[in-house]
């Protein structure tokens, strides 16, 4: 071959060499999009999931490698409530959540704080405190103390959770009885005062039913009446098959933007077991009896509900996507179905398939529903 024909057919090839390979990374990127929540919905929300201690401490790598190819936000599962972070009056315990932090930081991640003012899985010293200012001044030293701690570092608190009745009123906890409604834009002052930057949310569970919602935006307007930072508000998603409705989801969410602040959906899960009669809500202090009606799937969920699991997803990330002008982070409560607390709530020892990736962390049909609507 003489020089010139080589050279004519290196012309020739080159680009489409350089073609091949400019589809190749193409493709990579396009593989790349659809198979990473967090890529897919990178310009709408960031997208979260609740870790627990196993995977803070990345004890199984597959786990690790989900949390951070998929998600681009954490929240605590169990570690920051206060019944293990502040065990005793003047003891804090920040072991674990020095690790929370530290594995944020090392995927990059918004991280949030969940919880400072809770009912529930609470200090067990508190019930002691019969004195308002001694309650004022414990929930200041609490609050304080932890915010300031990762100041900078926190992006956004669930500075209160789950302060109402099913009915709006305010829940007789321990804080209403000894200091009164007071407590409220106290803790959201005090958490503001610790770290002005970080974005100050109020959490709670059926946030979809009109009284409920009525109550939250009660208490909300009260606390922006006083001239306090609230920048945010939760909706638990703690949901089921059939409900809430698509449209009751939708009325809060703009419900609760209209009052100027943040829609996260914090906690989404859904139930794929019967309910008790008389379950409340997702009020974590219930219990009921275990039987084999109660727990229809030990083996193995059919495919049809399976499919409904994904059709359920489906529809509320259409909604999501519809108002994601409205809404900054939709966080699950869990990565996969084996660690998610509905197995054990509210009965014991059942096997439930709430959330996107199996037991083997395998992503379910529910996974590539979510990841399809992002698809072109
Ligand atoms: C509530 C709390 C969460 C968690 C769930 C159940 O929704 O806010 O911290 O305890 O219950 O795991």
């Amino acid at each position: 071959m003489t020089k010139q024909l080589t050279k004519y057919l290196l012309i020739l090839l080159i680009p489409s060499l350089v073609c091949v390979s400019c589809k190749n990374v193409e493709e990579k990127e396009n593989q790349k999009t659809v198979t990473s929540l967090k890529e897919a919905y990178k310009s709408d929300f960031y997208m979260g999931a609740a870790i627990n201690e196993s995977q803070i401490e990345e004890q199984d790598s597959l786990n690790t490698a989900i949390i951070s190819n998929d998600f681009n936000s954490i929240t605590a599962e169990n570690i920051m409530k206060s019944m293990f972070v502040h065990p005793e009056k003047s003891v804090y315990n920040f072991n674990q959540t020095d690790k929370f932090l530290a594995f944020g930081e090392k995927y990059n991640m918004f991280i949030h704080g969940h919880t400072l003012v809770w009912h529930s899985q609470l200090w067990p010293w508190i019930a002691e405190i019969q004195d308002s200012t001694q309650m004022a001044n414990t929930l200041e030293d609490h609050i304080k103390t932890i915010v300031s701690r990762y100041k900078g570092r926190i992006d956004s608190w669930d500075v209160v959770n789950e302060a109402l009745n099913e009915d709006g009123t305010l829940r007789e906890s321990v804080f209403l009885e000894v200091m009164g409604a007071s407590y409220l834009p106290l803790s959201f002052k005090w958490a503001a005062v610790a770290d002005p930057n970080t974005d100050l949310y109020y959490n709670d569970y059926n946030m979809t039913n009109p009284d409920k919602r009525n109550g939250a935006i009660k208490l909300i307007k009260n606390i922006q009446n006083q001239g306090v930072k609230i920048d945010g508000v939760g909706m638990q998603g703690h949901w089921h098959l059939d409900t809430p409705s698509i449209e009751e989801i939708e009325a809060s969410i703009v419900a609760y933007s209209e009052l100027g602040i943040k829609v996260a959906i914090t906690e989404l899960d859904i139930n794929l077991l019967p309910r008790p009669e008389n379950l409340q809500g997702a009020e974590v202090n219930q219990e009921f009896e275990e039987s084999e009606a109660m727990n229809p799937y030990p083996d193995k969920l059919p495919d049809a509900i399976q499919n409904k699991l994904a059709e359920r997803y489906k529809s509320i990330f259409e909604l999501f996507l519809k108002h994601r002008d409205k809404i900054s982070r939709v966080t699950f409560w869990g990565v996969e179905d084996g660690q998610s607390w509905l197995n054990d709530w509210p009965i014991d020892g059942r096997t439930n398939y709430p959330l996107l990736f199996d037991r083997n962390l395998k992503p379910k049909k529910a996974y590539d529903s979510i990841l399809s609507l992002k698809a072109n």
